[in-house]
């Protein structure tokens, strides 16, 4: 038997849809990361970050039979991403992790990616 996984962990796909919702709640009232997502699409930008999440965290792949190959570094070049964008990306997405109100080894494992993840995703240099 498989052990079971930290997406089975955390409570599965309502799990990662609440998180994600709730990221983005946060994003749409944010003046510096609003503009940076589609005007009217921001159903298709949570559907996108929802799937990748599952799919890392060992649920369906999903992400990859839509998307293909991740390569989260290259998709975001279009994005001026500083230490701002960074910062700000990561407050929603701290609001959203303590919503689901996990376990705390759980909520670590989590926002621990999540920190490394966003980190690596800054393109800009700080004036
Ligand atoms: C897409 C911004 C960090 C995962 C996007 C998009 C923007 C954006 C504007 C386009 C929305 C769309 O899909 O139409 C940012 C900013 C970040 C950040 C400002 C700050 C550091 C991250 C991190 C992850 C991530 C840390 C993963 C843990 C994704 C994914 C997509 C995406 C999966 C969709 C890629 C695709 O299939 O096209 N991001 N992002 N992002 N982002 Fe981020």
């Amino acid at each position: 038997e498989e052990p079971q996984s930290f997406y089975d962990a955390v409570g599965g796909e309502v799990a990662f849809r609440h998180l994600v919702h709730r990221f983005y709640e946060g994003v749409v009232s944010d003046p510096l990361l609003r503009p940076l997502y589609p005007e009217d699409d921001l159903a298709g930008a949570e559907d996108r970050l929802r799937l990748f999440l599952i799919q890392y965290w060992g649920g369906p792949n999903a992400y990859s039979a839509q998307r293909g190959h991740p390569r989260l570094r290259i998709r975001h070049n279009p994005f001026v991403i500083g230490s701002a964008e960074r910062d700000a990306w990561l407050k929603h997405m701290h609001d959203a992790v303590v919503s689901l109100e996990l376990p705390d080894d759980l909520e670590k494992r989590l926002w621990d990616y999540l920190v490394y993840a966003a980190h690596s995703m800054v393109n800009a240099p700080d004036a």
